[in-house]
Order: structure tokens, then sequence, then C-alpha cells
């Protein structure tokens, strides 16, 4: 809606920097292949500052843009902002691919071990990258620790079954401790402080600033040039929910979880990472029979994420883990529970 009422009172600014209407560019001005922002035509120096400047750092994120974003970014007409995206999407061949293909790129996929062998086997192997998984469960459910254990599982080294990856913490509620990476750390035999700096952390006061920290992730891969395969955003619903209290303000509140968990989900994809947020439950008063508790945040948060997981408290200190939402995987439950060296099997 906005992007539109803003295009249609703008003047053709950027017209001298973009070429005319006419065929999809294959090739640069300089007739070398497309492979990045500066070689698509009409992108002159003046406009890629400005695309970098708001993150859009590469054809990929041209190409995924929405007209509106990139009308925003530089002041480009909508025409024109058109033209780069589709130009930018025929050199990323974005097109349809084969069964083989997606195959392929299912076997690509990684997972992070959980540590708990039946949690694991629940999950198709552990936590996957390429999209967002959500943990949802009332307080003292383990949603947090898990969050512990697979930033510790992610950053510990390939010989160890790890990945020798980053880790991006977003915390909302500081509840990130250094203390207990350390016992999980030593619990899996693997040195604290090569751990402790393979994550990066930052605590979110509000929304919005939440959501800044979102798209701030992409910096972190690209300009530092770190191999993040682990994004936590532990919780994902506490601020909108303290924030937007009261039905009026309930769409506003939705449309905002949407555009951050499509932020998220868009990071999950193209840098092939594995996102993990937790949510919070809340009770349902109307409901008689079954389970009361029911997932802040509605469809929004479950349709955004690729897996869903409920966790609750079960026998003797126990924690049962429920796959909910899954596109290929059984539901199923299963048993852990959470000891000082970290998540283990019962
Ligand atoms: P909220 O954020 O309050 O909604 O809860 P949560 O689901 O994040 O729970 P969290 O993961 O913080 O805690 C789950 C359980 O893990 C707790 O009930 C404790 O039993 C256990 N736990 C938490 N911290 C520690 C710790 O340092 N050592 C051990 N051994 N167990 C812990
Ligand atoms: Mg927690």
């Amino acid at each position: 809606m906005r992007a539109k009422a803003q295009s249609e009172e703008l003047i053709p600014r950027m017209g001298e920097e973009m070429e005319e209407e006419g065929q999809e560019e294959t090739k640069s001005a300089s007739g070398k292949e497309i492979t990045t922002l500066e070689d698509l035509p009409g992108v002159g120096p003046a406009t890629l500052e400005k695309l970098r400047a708001v993150g859009f750092g590469d054809l990929m994120a041209v190409g995924v843009a929405t007209p509106g974003e990139l009308i925003d970014a530089t002041g480009m007409t909508e025409a024109a902002a058109k033209k780069l995206i589709a130009c930018a999407r025929s050199n990323l061949k974005m097109g349809f691919e084969s069964g083989e293909e997606l195959l392929k790129k299912r076997q690509e996929v990684l997972r992070i071990s959980t540590n708990s062998k039946q949690f694991d086997v629940l999950l198709g192997g552990g936590f996957e990258t390429g999209g967002i998984t959500e943990c949802f469960g009332e307080f003292g459910s383990s949603k947090t620790q898990i969050a512990h254990q697979l930033a510790v599982n992610v950053a510990k080294p390939k010989e160890l079954g790890g990945q020798d990856a980053y880790v991006v913490y977003i915390d909302t509620e500081s509840t990130f401790r250094p203390e207990r990476i350390i016992e999980m750390a030593k619990g899996a035999g693997v040195d604290p402080q090569l751990i402790l700096s393979r994550i990066r952390v930052a605590r979110a006061f509000n929304s919005d600033h939440q959501m800044l920290l979102a798209e701030k992730v992409e910096d972190l891969i690209k300009k530092e040039n770190l191999f993040v395969k682990l994004v936590v955003v532990d919780s994902l619903t506490a601020h909108f929910r303290a924030e937007f209290i009261g039905r009026g303000t309930l769409a506003e509140r939705q449309q905002k979880l949407n555009k951050h968990m499509h932020i998220l989900s868009k990071i999950a994809d193209i840098h092939h990472l594995c996102v993990y947020v937790t949510n919070q439950v809340m009770v349902k008063p109307d409901m008689f029979f079954g389970d009361p508790t029911t997932a802040i945040g509605g469809h929004i948060v479950g349709h955004n994420s690729q897996t869903r997981i409920y966790l609750r408290k079960g026998k003797k200190g126990s924690r049962v883990a429920k796959l909910i939402d899954s596109p290929y995987l059984a539901d199923g439950e299963c048993m852990f529970y959470v000891a000082q060296e970290g998540i283990r099997d019962i």
C-alpha cells in the first residue's frame, strides 16, 4: 500500500541513470555476465551506495525485493525498480527446479543435533538449516535451554559432530547466559572459549530493535564474512505481545510480526542457515477438552515456521517435545531432560 502510494507521487529522478525499457538484460553494459549488483544495467555508484546502505548487498536481495522496497531505498521510479528486479531475477536463474535438483538441495540441508537421540530422530536428524523452526511452550518448558544447546552444537568442531560455525543470538528477555554455554561446552568435551568466541549476542530492547537486529544478520555474514549457521530469536513474540495490547492493535502487531518472520525466513533460505525462534503460549479459556494452551502470534507465526514443536513439562522433571507441523515428517512425540551438562535422553 505504502509503496504504491509513494510511487504514484514520484517523479522520475533516476531516469537518466536507467536505460530505456527493453528486453531483459543478461549482460552488463560492458558485455560482462551479470553476477553482482554493479553489473546491473542502470545501477550507478550513487544507486549502488543507496542500495547497500539499506542492506541490498547482492543480486539475490534485489531479485527477491518488492518494487516498493527499492523505491524507498533509492527513490527510483516504479518502472525502474520493476526492471531492476526483473533483471536481477533473470540472472539469478530463479525459475523452476527439477525434482532431482530439489532432492540434491534437501540432501545438502545441515541438521543441528539437540544432543538427545530421540529428539533428533523426531526431527529427522536435528534442527534443519534453510528454514524457521519454532518451539512454543509454557515457562520452564526448555525453550531457552534448547537455544543454548543448539548454539554449542553448531559452534563445535566438525570432528565432534558440530559445524564449526557461528551463531547469532537475538536475546529479547536477557536470558542468554554465557555460564550455561560454558557448562554445556564442557559437557560436550569442547573448549568453552572457542564456543563463546563463535556466538554473537545482541539484546533487543523492543520489537523495532528486534526487527532491525534481524536485518543486521546479513551484515555480519557479508561484511565480517562469518560462517553463520544458526540464528536464535528468544523470544520471537514477547516484545510484540507486551507492546501491542488490546484488540485494536492486533492487526498492526500481526503485520509487523509477519514482516519480521519474512526477513528471518529470507535469511534462512538465502544463507542456508537454521533460524530457531521461541514462542510463549496462552490459555484459551473457551476450550473445555484437550490441552487448552495455544501459541502466541496465531496463524502468522504458525505459517511462517517451517517446523513447529510444542514443548511441555513431563513426569519426574522430564520435558516432552511434540512435532506439530512439519512439511514431510510424521507428527510424533519424544521425551528428554535438561541436565547440568546439557540436554540429554531419558
Ligand atoms: P521461559 O523463557 O520462562 O518461557 O521458559 P523456557 O522454556 O525458556 O525454559 P528454560 O529453557 O529457561 O528452562 C527450562 C528448564 O531447564 C528449567 O525449568 C530448569 O529445569 C532447566 N534449567 C535451566 N537452567 C538450568 C541450568 O543452569 N542448569 C540445569 N541443570 N538446568 C537448568
Ligand atoms: Mg526462555
